[in-house]
């Protein structure tokens, strides 16, 4: 296979005010309210936040996968390499899905289809995108399954889906995923559906691999422990935008907005070898099809002021590299 190791400091995906809605029988949702990021080469970025936030729309808006009827973008770019993926045709957009910019599910079920082998399916998509013969793209398949650490890739190959265990079947999701050296991954709660011990293993496996490839990788989570232990950078996301943005190390250091101290009081405490789920962040998530003013966290913010329910924040540096959209960060960071 074709390796690649870059730098790490250029940007590969750079998406800028990206909205997109959900049309309704009665109603518009508005799932993303303008989202700004970037993804570096080579790095992984962490999209967390709670169920509902628009972390997987995220995802569909890159890839242009939102269901066709009922959902749209209706406004931003998001630039590959430059350039602006809306603006590319059908075709076009077909040559980047898999090919460079690949994408995992938290089920693999859902994407891998159940009546042809996984060595089938994975040669599949190498001969979609190269030039491969038969044979060659089984070889592919093989190796990929080792490379994913699945044991007896010769024998494993022929086996359909039902004939894996879940977690055998994301390691060859992944191994379908990465065959065409893409660029960057983008992977959705990969392991939510697995046990404990299956999910950690998962994670290694991910890690290991964009360490060995140099894939860029967009890591999709409502855990940040796993952010923790995957990524470089993280973006927290809230009600369809960002709250923010930092690199892990200042994220744990130094939290900024009050709704990512309330996630990380929530996040379970692996230390003593026992799962304590601390209290989740008290209040409801705003609807997102009425108009929000001020802004959307502010009736569950412990820190909320008169000028939260008026005027909606936006996301300002507050550090190098760190951004936060929350009109008292600098005291939050405080304390
Ligand atoms: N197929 C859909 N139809 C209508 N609304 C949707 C659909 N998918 C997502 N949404 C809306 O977009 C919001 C974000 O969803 P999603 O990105 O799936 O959240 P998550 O962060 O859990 O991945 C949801 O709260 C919901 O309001
Ligand atoms: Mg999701």
């Amino acid at each position: 296979m074709q390796m690649q190791k870059l730098a790490g400091n250029d940007v590969l995906l750079d998406v800028r005010d990206l909205e997109t809605h959900f049309y309704g029988e009665e109603s518009v949702t508005r799932a993303l309210g303008g989202i700004s990021f970037q993804v570096r080469s080579g790095e992984t970025l962490g999209v967390v936040g709670e169920s509902g936030c628009g972390k997987s729309v995220t995802a569909l808006s890159i890839l242009r996968l939102l269901p066709k009827l009922t959902a749209r973008t209706v406004g931003g770019e998001i630039r590959f390499h430059g350039r602006d993926l809306l603006k590319l045709s059908p075709r076009e957009m077909r040559q980047i899905r898999g090919n460079r910019i690949a994408m995992i599910f938290q089920e693999p079920m859902t994407s891998l289809n159940p009546v042809y082998t996984v060595g089938h399916q994975i040669a599949e998509a190498v001969q979609i995108h190269t030039k491969a013969s038969r044979s060659d793209a089984m070889a592919k398949a093989r190796e990929m399954l080792r490379l994913v650490r699945i044991a007896d890739p010769e024998r494993r190959v022929n086996n359909y889906p039902h004939e894996m265990s879940g977690g055998m079947r994301q390691r060859a999701m992944i191994a379908m995923a990465l065959a065409c050296s893409p660029e960057l991954l983008i992977a959705d709660e990969p392991t939510t559906a697995l046990d404990v011990t299956i999910q950690a293993q998962i994670l290694r496996l991910i890690v290991d691999l964009k360490e060995h490839t140099g894939t860029a990788v967009m890591f999709i989570t409502h855990d940040l422990g796993v952010v923790a232990e995957t990524c470089q950078r993280v973006i927290v996301m809230y009600a369809g935008r960002i709250a923010e943005q930092a690199s892990v190390t200042d994220l744990f250091a130094r939290p900024a907005h009050p709704y990512t101290q309330g996630l990380m009081r929530s996040v379970p405490d692996r230390r003593h070898g026992r799962q304590r789920r601390l209290p989740e962040i008290p209040g409801i998530v705003p609807s997102l099809r009425e108009p929000i003013v001020g802004c959307s966290f502010a009736p569950r913010c412990p820190f909320a002021i008169g000028i939260c329910r008026e005027k909606t924040p936006t996301l300002r540096d507050i550090g190098p590299g760190h951004a936060a959209a929350c009109f008292r960060a600098e005291e939050v960071m405080g304390g």
